[in-house]
């Protein structure tokens, strides 16, 4: 039996914080209804403390969608959790998701306070949270650099408080794969009162590392990812929603499942790229435009004769209607072959000789020959 992982999507939180990306509320709904059919469990609607726009967005995203957890941010701040309180009041399950620095960079320059203090501070900020909502979520901020034993005093305070989700993030990306899944573990076996709730994991993509940072802490214990569409977010950006959830689908063996229908992904991804006008990178994995595009001769070959020579998953598992094959100047007789096929010519071996040599001359020219190009050639 495989142990299922809630999705916690923070496209529209995290993900909108990036310059530029801003949304409207309308546009915000419009993305929560897509995610609900995406099927994630949790959509971090906002921030409503921080603007009236983002207050309003929370309270039309709670009305927009049903299936979903909605959560609202705050800080460990009697108003902010006010605020998220009363954003809350409509939906159907509400989440609160609270927190402060918990490293000793983050307690003494930003705080200018002490461990012990930044503790009693989280304890009633969860206690407040609580008298408004029953699942109430704690982050300690910068987690990845805090002192280990007192992130585990911290866990174990917030959830006698009353937090039911505790959330481990690695604020600046810093942590290494094996470092952060041992932090994760450390944790499980070092809280007393861990198993009355849930751990997350929110990882930042500053070295590159924040899917392979999200494996590592489910691989020990952790069963909540919070993660953006096209892993958009703060600086690098978070943990990719689609890498994590493709991830544990290719690898059946790690025993893990999502309520993420993944057909979605890819119009999801198109969708969050078009509206935040935030292009996503052609070799992105999963959704970029090369994903499942082959442009050499041997990966061609290779590919023509066996997808899974060179595909590890369907494309059309993702959304993606089918693999593409590149012409270029590295492309081979066979890639020609089947795209001038496709285009309904057959020809013997030495006229497509002649037309392959003709076409590398055209490919050196033009870096890609397209259907219309084939024609000309052809011609
Ligand atoms: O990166 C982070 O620590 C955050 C928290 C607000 C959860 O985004
Ligand atoms: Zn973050």
């Amino acid at each position: 039996m495989s142990e299922r992982i809630y999705i916690f999507d923070t496209t529209l939180r995290d993900g909108e914080q990036v310059p530029g990306c801003q949304l409207t509320t309308e546009e915000k709904v419009t993305v929560a209804k897509e995610l609900e059919l995406l099927g994630v469990d949790i959509i971090e609607a906002g921030f409503p403390v921080s603007s009236p726009g983002d207050f309003r967005s929370v309270v039309e995203i709670s009305k927009a969608v049903t299936n979903p957890t909605v959560c609202a941010l705050s800080r460990a701040v009697i108003g902010d959790i006010d605020a998220a309180g009363e954003a809350l009041k409509l939906a159907k399950r509400g989440r609160i998701h609270t927190g402060i620095g918990a490293s000793d960079i983050h307690i003494r320059n930003k705080f200018n306070s002490t461990r012990d203090a930044i503790l009693e501070q989280a304890v009633r900020a969860v206690k407040h949270a609580r008298t408004y909502v029953e699942d109430v979520e704690f982050y300690a901020e910068d987690a990845g650099r805090a002192d280990l034993d007192f992130l585990c005093r911290l866990t174990e305070a917030v959830i006698a408080a009353g937090a039911t989700v505790v959330n481990i993030p690695d604020t600046t990306g810093y942590c290494l794969p094996d470092q952060y899944g041992a932090k994760i573990n450390y944790i499980y076996n070092n809280v007393p009162n861990v198993d009355k709730a849930t751990i997350s994991i929110h990882c930042h993509n500053d070295l590159g590392l924040a899917t392979a940072n999200s494996l590592a802490g489910i691989m020990n214990g952790a069963r909540q990812i919070e993660c953006t569409i096209n892993g958009i977010g703060e600086r690098a950006g978070n943990t990719s929603l689609e890498e994590v959830v493709m991830a544990m689908k290719v690898h059946r063996e790690l025993g893990f499942e999502t309520g993420v229908d993944t057909k979605r992904l890819y119009p999801v991804s198109q969708l969050v790229s078009g509206m935040m006008r935030m292009p996503v990178q052609a070799n992105k994995a999963i959704v970029g435009r090369n994903a499942f595009a082959h442009s050499s001769g041997i990966h061609q070959d290779g590919h023509l004769k066996n997808s899974e020579t060179y595909e590890i998953m369907n494309p059309t598992d993702v959304g993606v209607d089918k693999s593409s094959i590149i012409l270029t100047a590295r492309s081979g007789r066979h890639a020609l072959k089947h795209r001038l096929e496709l285009l309904g010519y057959r020809y013997d071996k030495p006229t497509l000789d002649g037309l392959y040599k003709q076409f590398l001359d055209m490919a050196d020219v033009r870096k890609e020959v397209n259907d219309k190009d084939l024609m000309e050639l052809v011609r």
